[in-house]
């Protein structure tokens, strides 16, 4: 089976990379030179070349703030690109699978969010990655679109890694308690992809419950909790930390508006395909250590 993944540099590509593979996978991760959105063409030749049997669309315009700034640039990439990718997938059978944000809602909902609840995104960010969801439904048979959240790993930019980078130079730190998510540990979410593609294959597409799907970490948290977690498991393994007080996000003015509660309902998924992701904490520590690791391997090559 002839996997191929876009965005081989982000978080979730890399993920999927280290993730355990059944035997007769073969997967191909393909990064900006030789797949780019903005550039139809180069979706098609690689389509051409690797002939695969399913895609995992990772590929995104994630910088949320500087999306304010750039919305045509992240319309381009997170719809137009995503419809690129669905038009090629449909026009040669292939099922996609696309990732998608929790910031497709707006924060105003008391529970967590289900699939088919309203969506209403408050960013420009978020409302490149609706049309593109948008694009891949209409456009798409055999789709699966993943709402994940506030993903972190050892790999790139994420909340986790940028707490242990300030904690290096800062004595204290504000974080944000008034937003609440469902962390998600992108190796977690690269298996929970593989295990649900598995059963795709397997299926030979015939019964599988095409459509939304949220997949997210279990257990809710706020950024504040995060940034606590992320210090209890810096400073067991002797790493940086700092003092953190928690503020409103009133407080931390930012160019984009992100929902208060952005928290996603997972039933869908366990109920259609018995997958659920662990808990966000869990693997706090294997990730914090491995970032750690990482500096420490850094540092010592200068
Ligand atoms: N990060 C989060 O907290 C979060 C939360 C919810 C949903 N998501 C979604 O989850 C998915 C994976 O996120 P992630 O955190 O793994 O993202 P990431 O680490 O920011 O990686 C995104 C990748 O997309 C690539 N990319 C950007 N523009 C491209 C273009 N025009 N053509 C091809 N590739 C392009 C980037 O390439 P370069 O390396 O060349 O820049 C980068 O490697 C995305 O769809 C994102 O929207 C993320």
């Amino acid at each position: 089976m002839k996997v191929l993944v876009t965005g081989a540099n982000g978080q979730l590509a890399r993920s999927l990379g280290e993730a355990r593979l059944p035997e007769n996978w073969q997967l191909n991760a393909l990064g900006r030179p030789q797949l780019d959105l903005l550039l139809p063409d180069t979706i098609s030749k690689s389509f051409d070349r690797f002939e695969p049997h399913l895609v995992i669309n990772t590929a995104a315009y994630t910088n949320v703030d500087q999306a304010e700034a750039e919305e045509e640039l992240a319309r381009k990439i997170n719809a137009d690109g995503a419809g690129h990718i669905a038009q090629i997938c449909e026009r040669h059978g292939i099922p996609l699978i696309h990732i998608s944000t929790d910031y497709v809602f707006d924060g105003t909902k008391i529970h967590p969010y289900r699939e088919d609840d309203f969506v209403a995104p408050t960013s420009a960010y978020g409302r490149s990655k609706l049309a593109g969801e948008q694009r891949v439904a209409d456009t798409c048979a055999r789709y699966i679109i993943l709402r994940t959240a506030w993903l972190y790993s050892s790999f790139g930019r994420n909340f986790v890694e940028t707490m242990l980078r300030l904690a290096v130079t800062r004595d204290e730190i504000k974080v944000v308690d008034d937003q609440f998510g469902n962390p998600t540990y992108a190796p977690d979410l690269a298996d929970c992809i593989v295990a649900m593609a598995g059963q795709i294959f397997q299926d030979r597409y015939e019964d599988i419950p095409w459509g939304i799907y949220h997949a997210a970490g279990t257990g809710d948290a706020s950024w504040y909790d995060v940034a606590c977690e992320t210090f209890i498991q810096s400073k067991q393994i002797g790493g940086p930390v700092t003092e953190i007080h928690p503020i409103r996000a009133s407080e931390f003015p930012s160019p984009a508006k992100r929902p208060a509660n952005s928290r996603l309902d997972c039933s869908k998924l366990d109920k259609n395909f018995g997958l659920r992701l662990p808990s966000w904490q869990v693997n706090i520590a294997e990730c914090v250590r491995r970032l750690h690791n990482d500096k420490l391997r850094t540092s010592s090559d200068i």
